[in-house]
């Protein structure tokens, strides 16, 4: 969304050597942040929206390496509002090409699951845990957390479900926790950008601040969700992957995300 990318552009766009092209009805933004390469870019909502956005990163941008941050569904009794969940893999739960393959199955590809790279996943929960860790934030941003009842947020690691619909209702949650039943989460995008990773050879890893119940049990304000806390999340995280990924490697020129 929007809000989750502003300021990250905002801090690449006052740096030299900031561009934006636009293709395909979206802006891509290149240049640097915190002297790393890397192009942003809002890839709107739904799977398609999502791979056509991928594509365009890998084979007009040349980026080695994709993140993708967002918004997700709890579906795991664990997975509360305000959680991060970082996907180990992920599948499509819409899909379905019976009788020809089995359920979920991606035609041609014989899987129904596409696992990120587990490299780039430990370094992004490193920067989650150090973003959510106790002295990390401030107590003004605990008490804006605080009005969304969100306490002490936790950071998962699993599988997640995409597909091109918002799931709100108990009984199509319960439906996709019996076909998955180790599924952490819910959103629109991740396991189409896990795929078209998986089909370029790109590392990628997808992280999702978790903006309700899937099971329509927990109902907050989506757009001040978003202002005041999904936006702050992803902002802080990627910052702290740079600064961490900066301090690891300060002199070296890597290729882009
Ligand atoms: N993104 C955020 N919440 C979601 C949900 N409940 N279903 C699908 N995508 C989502």
């Amino acid at each position: 969304m929007h809000e989750e990318i502003a300021d990250l552009i905002g801090a690449m766009q006052r740096l030299p050597g900031y561009r934006c092209s636009t293709i395909g009805m979206r802006d891509y933004h290149v240049g640097n942040y915190q002297q790393q390469p890397c192009v942003v870019v809002l890839a709107r909502i739904g799977k398609v929206a999502a791979a056509v956005t991928a594509v365009t990163l890998i084979r007009q941008f040349d980026v080695d390496e994709l993140i993708f941050t967002g918004l997700a569904g709890g579906l795991a009794d664990q997975c509360r509002i305000g959680d991060i969940v970082i996907a180990s893999a992920l599948a499509q739960h819409d899909l379905d090409a019976r009788p020809f393959y089995p359920r979920h199955e991606v035609p041609l590809l014989g899987r129904i699951e596409f696992a990120t790279e587990a490299r780039l996943c430990t370094e992004l929960e490193c920067a989650a845990r150090q973003f959510l860790g106790s002295e990390a934030r401030s107590p003004a941003r605990r008490a804006v957390e605080a009005a969304f009842r969100i306490i002490d947020p936790a950071v998962h690691h699993g599988l997640i479900v995409s597909g091109d619909q918002f799931v709100g209702d108990a009984a199509t949650a319960a439906d996709l926790l019996i076909r998955f039943p180790k599924a952490l989460a819910v959103e629109m995008e991740g396991a189409a950008v896990a795929q078209v990773c998986h089909e370029h050879g790109i590392a990628c890893a997808i992280l999702r601040t978790v903006s309700d119940r899937a099971d329509g049990n927990a109902h907050v304000d989506f757009g001040s969700f978003l202002a005041s806390i999904a936006s702050n999340y992803s902002d802080g995280i990627l910052r702290q992957f740079f600064a961490a990924r900066r301090l690891a490697a300060p002199y070296q020129q890597g290729g882009g995300i």
